[in-house]
């Protein structure tokens, strides 16, 4: 039946995805204006960037440890979708998924290949992800608590890779993530609107078959 819904996002997932984004693009966006010093840090106005980076990573930090630990099912799950490719993961590259037929390129075969809750391009994106998020918070708190407790050189390299790998996370959220989920916009629904993030069967039925056929338990019909 047309009318029939399933549940892609529970709230735990949805809570810690948007609460994740948000602080997101305010950690960038402070901590970058005073990196490249637009806003000069010794000036009333740097300061209370840096404020606001600091209670924004608090946030961001304390929304990872939630998920991971009230919601470690949800957890586990999400990696285990993450981590495990088949076949038809390494075929759907062999079209990227149609997007590109979606711009008018021809490249590769019509048909793709079937997908699970993710496709191939998102699992790779989504392990970067979680690996940034959990290594920008790592470090830092390092440079935040410890920067004079550790050696000069791992001190810079570190905000080194702290930098860049927010900068260049960021481009690829707001260049591929964002306008992919845009493109796919059931998906943008149902992770950003109230309540459960809940989307029509049949999207999921052309988007993701292999999920809908054997890991998604629980079918609701809309009344
Ligand atoms: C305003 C910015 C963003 C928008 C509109 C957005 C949108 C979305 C949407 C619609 C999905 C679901 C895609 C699907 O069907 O699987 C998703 C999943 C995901 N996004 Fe974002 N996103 C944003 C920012 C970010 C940021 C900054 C990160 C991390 C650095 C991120 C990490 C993830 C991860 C790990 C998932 C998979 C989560 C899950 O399935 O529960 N997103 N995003």
């Amino acid at each position: 039946m047309d009318d029939e819904r399933a549940l892609r996002f529970p709230i735990s997932e949805k809570v810690f995805h948007n609460t994740n984004a948000v602080t997101w693009f305010i950690l960038i966006i402070t901590g970058s204006l005073v990196y490249f010093h637009l806003v000069d840090k010794t000036t009333a106005a740097g300061g209370f960037l840096m404020d606001i980076h600091v209670i924004a990573a608090v946030i961001f930090t304390f929304n990872f440890l939630a998920f991971v630990f009230i919601n470690p099912d949800r957890f586990y799950l999400m990696l285990d979708e993450l981590f495990r490719w088949d076949m038809d993961d390494f075929r759907w590259f062999k079209n990227l998924g149609g997007y590109p037929r979606k711009f008018g390129i021809p490249f590769g075969p019509e048909e793709t290949a079937p997908v699970g809750k993710y496709n191939a391009g998102q699992k790779l994106a989504y392990i970067l992800f979680v690996f940034s998020i959990v290594f920008e918070g790592l470090s830092g708190w390092l440079l935040y608590l410890y920067r004079e407790a550790m050696p000069r050189d791992f001190t810079s390299l570190l905000f080194t890779w702290h930098v860049w790998l927010g900068v260049v996370v960021t481009l690829l959220v707001i260049f591929i993530h964002l306008p992919l989920s845009i493109i796919n916009f059931e998906d943008f629904k149902a992770m950003w609107k109230w309540g459960e993030g809940d989307m029509p069967l049949k999207v999921l039925k052309h988007h993701n078959p292999k999920w809908v056929e054997k890991e998604l338990e629980k079918v609701e019909k809309t009344t």
